[in-house]
């Protein structure tokens, strides 16, 4: 455990600051609550028989025990108005902890396969995103390919999507990368990749969260991904960590989503300081807050408080989610004032 809890000054100043999120599953934002009301409303019969013995199973061992929940969650959704209510509790969310601007991850193949057009997903989600917008959360959405179903599947599944790209270029601007990462590298999805940069997409991956350094390599060298999701093993390779400094290479960090999945032991044995010592662009971020035990502020709070980052560093990670978004040069000139703003404003950060 760490020597000192946060001083309140400096936790006020974190939570009220500016921020972006830049790796959230819009799925991993339904909430129990949520998911027996949808469950209720679809009639679709869930293994749990309270929201109480659904949260009681949330104990993960590692990401796969994990994901077996999160499927199982997401297929109460069904309609245009589950895709609203989901992402409309998730913007609720993020406003209250003073997210500017998010980064928001779907995964369609989880509801294709059940019937669910993708049309539907993202009419849905982008109904709650443009009304969020109104009221000061700007947002982009990114589509994530399971790693753990075939390429040819990633491949149709983009190809449908082409019509989305066309029809939200403002919201839907990349591909990622999702789900079980052990035996699915990288290079398994170079071709749907490859297709999505032809088509000018943003790219990002989750690399290096159960997975080796090496799989960071590929996401790098054979997916030319513009960002790395979790990335926190990339600490074992020294060579690499340069390389992501050298290079800004951003990193968006879920740190209580590596505690629940038993990546570290302990928040104090977490990744982020040393690789912020070392000079990489990393982010903090929230994942799946619904099943992880917390929202982007209260990832930022247990961290600086395990790690013990002083003021600098808060509002290093502070500034890194704005310098490693997706937003135009002037839109992150304007953000990156409003955060400059408030911290000058507030009390020296304590802890
Ligand atoms: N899908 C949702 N959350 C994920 C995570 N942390 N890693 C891989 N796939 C995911
Ligand atoms: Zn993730």
């Amino acid at each position: 455990m760490p020597a000192t809890a946060l001083h309140p000054s400096f936790a006020s100043k974190i939570s009220h600051a500016p921020k972006a999120e830049l790796h959230i599953h819009i799925e991993g934002s339904l909430e129990p609550e949520l998911i027996f009301q949808l469950a209720q409303r679809n009639g679709v019969k869930l293994a749990y028989d309270s929201v109480e013995a659904l949260r009681a199973a949330y104990a993960f061992t590692d990401l796969q025990s994990f994901l077996d929940i999160y499927y199982a969650g997401a297929s109460v959704l069904l309609t245009e108005q589950d895709f609203y209510d989901m992402t409309r509790a998730y913007t609720e969310r993020a406003l209250a902890d003073c997210v500017a601007h998010a980064e928001i991850f779907f995964d369609p193949q989880t509801h294709t396969e059940r019937g669910v057009p993708i049309a539907t997903v993202v009419a849905g989600i982008e109904r709650a995103l443009a009304e969020a917008q109104t009221r000061g959360l700007s947002s982009k959405l990114i589509l994530c390919f399971l790693r753990h179903l075939p390429e040819e599947d990633a491949l149709a599944t983009f190809e449908a999507a082409r019509p989305l790209f066309a029809q939200y270029p403002h919201r839907l601007i990349g591909v990622g990368l999702d789900s079980s990462e052990a035996g699915h590298p990288p290079a398994k999805f170079e071709r749907v990749f490859a297709q999505a940069r032809a088509a000018g997409l943003k790219l990002v991956a989750h690399a290096g969260e159960e997975g080796p350094p090496a799989y960071i390599y590929e996401a790098l060298d054979l997916l030319h991904v513009d960002r790395i999701d979790h990335g926190v093993r990339s600490l074992e390779d020294p060579a690499l960590v340069a390389r992501l400094a050298q290079e800004r290479i951003a990193l968006t960090v879920c740190p209580l989503s590596n505690l629940k999945l038993r990546v570290f032991d302990d928040m104090t044995q977490h990744t982020l300081k040393a690789l912020l010592d070392e000079g990489v662009a990393v982010t903090v971020n929230s994942d799946d807050p619904a099943y992880f035990g917390g929202y982007v502020n209260a990832n930022y709070l247990a961290t600086i408080e395990a790690l013990e980052l002083d003021d600098a560093a808060a509002y290093t990670l502070l500034r890194n989610s704005f310098e490693a978004s997706f937003i135009t040069p002037a839109e992150r000139a304007a953000l990156l004032a409003r955060l400059e703003q408030h911290w000058l404003a507030a009390l020296p950060g304590e802890h």
